[in-house]
């Protein structure tokens, strides 16, 4: 039961978080200079909405409203997020900022510098090899790794973890179910492009006994998914491709994928779909955590346009446009829908078979 010293307590941490990233965003935001958009792209943002900073602040705002009414109503527990030792949290912000003229240079580069001409020894398939978000050396390198969590806490201002977080709520319905259908017997998740494990370190913390797999492609990224899942057992680390999963059909009871669906080209979106049809037991539960869509909130429609340009998000375009419960059916019929900040969180039953 949450007391009130709780809720003061995840309020000052969380405001605390927001004014750290958010502060790094601004700052980063007037270090880089406007990036060239396409004509056609500056001709279709022309007079249509966007959300300015103020109505994005209110937004974040709501994100942690409802992520402590999701912690007080039981479905999770307080985040154990904090900022870390100042020593770390300054140490990740100097390299944030020691990157950032690499980044820019990128940005504002030819296109042949967003790709990674020289990868590292692997299979990777060619639409992975880009340096997604402008990051230096894509997803294919150790610092690439340690960086990525900040880099992307300072592009949500502090929200990313509490957008994740959100997905806990049909994970704990989704847990309840395979429970009550299979009493006795130990539920299994999976983890798509598990990254650095920010989203299972979450789960681990709610359901430390659970069974979890992180299947990813970069190797760079599962080390550090390593060290952060370290203090859990019945943690499986995968290097992988998700259309081509190394698992038994059926093997799990709940699949999440968080942030994968818009970095796949759409040929790869329907393999994958397939690959979680095969791998999640009938009735079990996909659970998806993705950026808004075009049409999801029509403030923000013009913001998401500019993003594969901004961001470098190679597929991103086509992904504002997917019908994901069309994508997803007849195999997954649609279970829940969330907005969270500028993701949302969608879960889907595996039809019987
Ligand atoms: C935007 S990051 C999201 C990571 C993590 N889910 C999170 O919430 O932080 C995308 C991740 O997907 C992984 N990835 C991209 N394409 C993949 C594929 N086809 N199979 C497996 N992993 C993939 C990348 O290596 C990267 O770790």
């Amino acid at each position: 039961m949450a007391t009130p010293l709780d809720r003061l307590a995840f309020v000052a941490s969380q405001r605390a978080r927001i004014g750290w990233f958010f502060g790094q965003k601004l700052l980063a935001a007037r270090m880089s200079r406007p990036v060239p958009l396409p004509a056609r792209l500056r001709q279709r943002l022309q007079g249509r909405p966007v959300a300015d900073r103020r109505r994005i602040l209110a937004d974040l705002l709501a994100l942690f409203e409802q992520d402590w009414r999701n912690i007080e109503a039981g479905w999770y527990a307080p985040p154990r997020d904090g900022l870390g030792s100042p020593s770390a949290a300054l140490r990740r912000t100097i390299d944030f900022f020691a990157d950032l003229a690499a980044v820019e240079a990128r940005r504002q580069g030819a296109a042949k510098e967003r790709l990674i001409e020289t990868p590292p020894a692997g299979t990777y398939p060619p639409y992975y090899l880009q340096k997604f978000h402008f990051q230096s050396d894509g997803y294919l390198s150790r610092a690439s790794a340690e960086r990525y969590d900040h880099q992307v806490e300072v592009l949500f201002g502090g929200g990313a973890a509490a957008m994740r977080r959100q997905a806990l709520v049909p994970l704990r319905q989704a847990l309840v179910a395979a429970a009550g259908r299979r009493p006795g017997d130990r539920p299994r998740l999976l983890d798509l492009a598990c990254g650095t494990g920010s989203f299972l370190r979450e789960v681990k913390t709610n359901w430390p006994r659970l069974d979890v797999t992180g299947l990813d492609l970069s190797a760079y990224y599962l080390e550090v998914a390593q060290r952060n899942l370290r203090p859990w057992s019945r943690v499986r680390l995968v290097e992988g491709a998700a259309e081509t999963m190394p698992f038994a059909e059926g093997e799990f009871d709940v699949v999440t994928a968080i942030y994968l669906f818009h970095e796949l080209p759409p040929r790869v979106r329907r393999s994958v779909v397939r690959e979680i049809g095969r791998v999640l037991r009938p009735h079990g539960t996909l659970i998806l955590v993705d950026s808004l869509q075009t049409g999801d909130d029509p403030d923000y429609d013009a913001m998401l346009d500019s993003f594969p340009a901004l961001l470098h998000e190679p597929f991103y375009a086509s992904y504002l446009r997917e019908d994901l419960d069309r994508l997803l059916g007849p195999g997954f019929t649609p279970a829940g829908r969330v907005r969270a900040y500028f993701s949302k969180v969608l879960s889907y039953r595996r039809a019987p078979d």
